[in-house]
């Protein structure tokens, strides 16, 4: 089977790739990629007879078209998108055109492409999304459900929300068999720092500020990269087409505990590891205090939702998902990934993430 995978140099896009050529090697994956400041060509294998890298744009549908119909595709895994929140709210015009123009020109592409009949018979068109389009939810509110209806309250979120509709919208209209995919949040390797668990965990090697937002009393629903990428590859092989599927991780944490957890894994691993103090002498746990005191709370994000929570019932029940990764060995793993892995991080902080953290953090920073 040849796949396309747009995004696939990105955080989620990557660790699908790793995924899918780990559990399906004679399968041929194709990654369509504009590699932004998010897109690292380093963070996916070579090319080989399994594997191609594009550099381009999934805006641009005549190549689009090609790819599809050269390769010939049998699954267009929809990864890209502009993906931060808070570079949502400083600039929302390019959140509007990768995510909604882009889907739309890639929707447009894969539905040329079934009617030319030149796409094999169980094409499918998978769209990955995100819980943020459900809104906010109070303290006691039920979890997210499929049929949640959407409130989409950042930038973001509203051009995922716009993306899902058009996605929905071209299977009733034009029959075109799609899958969605709503997760909530991800980590776990080659995953930007700019987001809150890679960005900790970076800072706490260097001794910088840890910048929570509000009382950092957030609450996220954490998610192992790995166990989303298989709620996907479960979504296209045994999904219904037409049908939505939220995949979660069953463990809501408050962003401070996650904090405190992170700051004790690297006390941990400093403890167990006498080099690391060499390599990063500036962090607290090489001089034997807790990086903990390096928390600074910060001006709140502007709209900040309070809660997400994902019921992944629907996709236990029809797709066998289940998560098996819990949020202990997840962030252990995560934690060795980025202590083993410093050159990939250290690449991919270069000027243009110096600018994004003095004008997101400024002072703070
Ligand atoms: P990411 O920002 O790490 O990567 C996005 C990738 O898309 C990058 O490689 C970038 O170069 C590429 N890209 C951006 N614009 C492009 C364009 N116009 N053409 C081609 N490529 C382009 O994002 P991620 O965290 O890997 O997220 C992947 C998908 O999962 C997104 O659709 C996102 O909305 C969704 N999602 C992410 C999370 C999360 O926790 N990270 C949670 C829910 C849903
Ligand atoms: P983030 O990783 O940006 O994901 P999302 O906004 O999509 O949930 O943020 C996760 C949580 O961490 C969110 O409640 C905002 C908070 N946060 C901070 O407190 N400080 C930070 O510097 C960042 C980036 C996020």
């Amino acid at each position: 089977m040849n796949l396309l995978v747009t995004g696939g140099a990105g955080f989620i896009g990557s660790n699908f790739v790793h995924h899918w050529r780990g559990a399906h090697p004679g399968d041929r994956v194709v990654v369509l990629d504009a590699l932004t400041y998010a897109g690292n060509r380093s963070s996916l294998p070579r090319d080989d007879d399994h594997f191609l890298f594009v550099h381009g744009d999934i805006r641009d549908a005549e190549l689009v078209s090609k790819l599809l119909r050269e390769n010939p595709i049998s699954v267009l895994a929809h990864f890209a998108a502009e993906s931060h929140v808070d570079r949502s709210i400083h600039s929302p015009e390019t959140f509007l055109d990768t995510n909604v123009t882009g889907t739309l020109r890639l929707l447009e592409a894969a539905r040329g492409y079934v009617a030319s009949g030149g796409a094999p018979a169980d094409f499918r068109f998978h769209h990955v999304s995100t819980d943020e389009v459900y809104g906010s939810l109070g303290p006691e509110d039920p979890a997210f459900e499929e049929a949640t209806p959407y409130a989409p309250n950042s930038p973001y979120a509203a051009s995922k929300a716009a993306s899902d509709h058009l996605v929905r919208a071209w299977h009733h209209t034009y029959g075109l068999p799609v899958t969605v995919t709503n997760c909530s949040n991800n980590y776990g390797p080659f995953h930007f720092p700019e987001k809150l668990i890679p960005l900790m965990l970076v800072n706490i090697l260097h001794a910088r500020s840890l910048p929570v937002y509000g009382d950092g009393m957030n609450v996220r629903d954490w998610l192992y990269v790995t166990d989303h990428c298989r709620g996907i590859e479960l979504a296209i092989r045994k999904g219904t087409p037409g049908e939505v599927y939220n995949i979660g991780g069953n463990n809501e944490r408050p962003n401070i505990e996650i904090i405190r957890t992170l700051c004790s894994l690297i006390v941990e691993e400093f403890a167990s590891d006498p080099e690391l103090a060499a390599r990063f002498p500036d962090c607290p746990a090489a001089k034997g205090s807790d990086p903990l005191t390096l928390v600074t709370h910060v001006t709140d994000r502007p709209g900040h939702d309070r809660r997400y929570a994902i019921n992944a019932e629907k996709a236990k029940r029809e797709l066998g998902y289940e998560p098996q990764e819990s949020l202990a060995s997840g962030l252990k793993k995560t934690v060795r990934w980025y202590l083993e892995n410093e050159p990939w991080w250290k690449a991919v902080m270069d000027g243009s993430y110096q600018d994004w953290i003095s004008s997101n953090y400024g002072e703070a920073r």
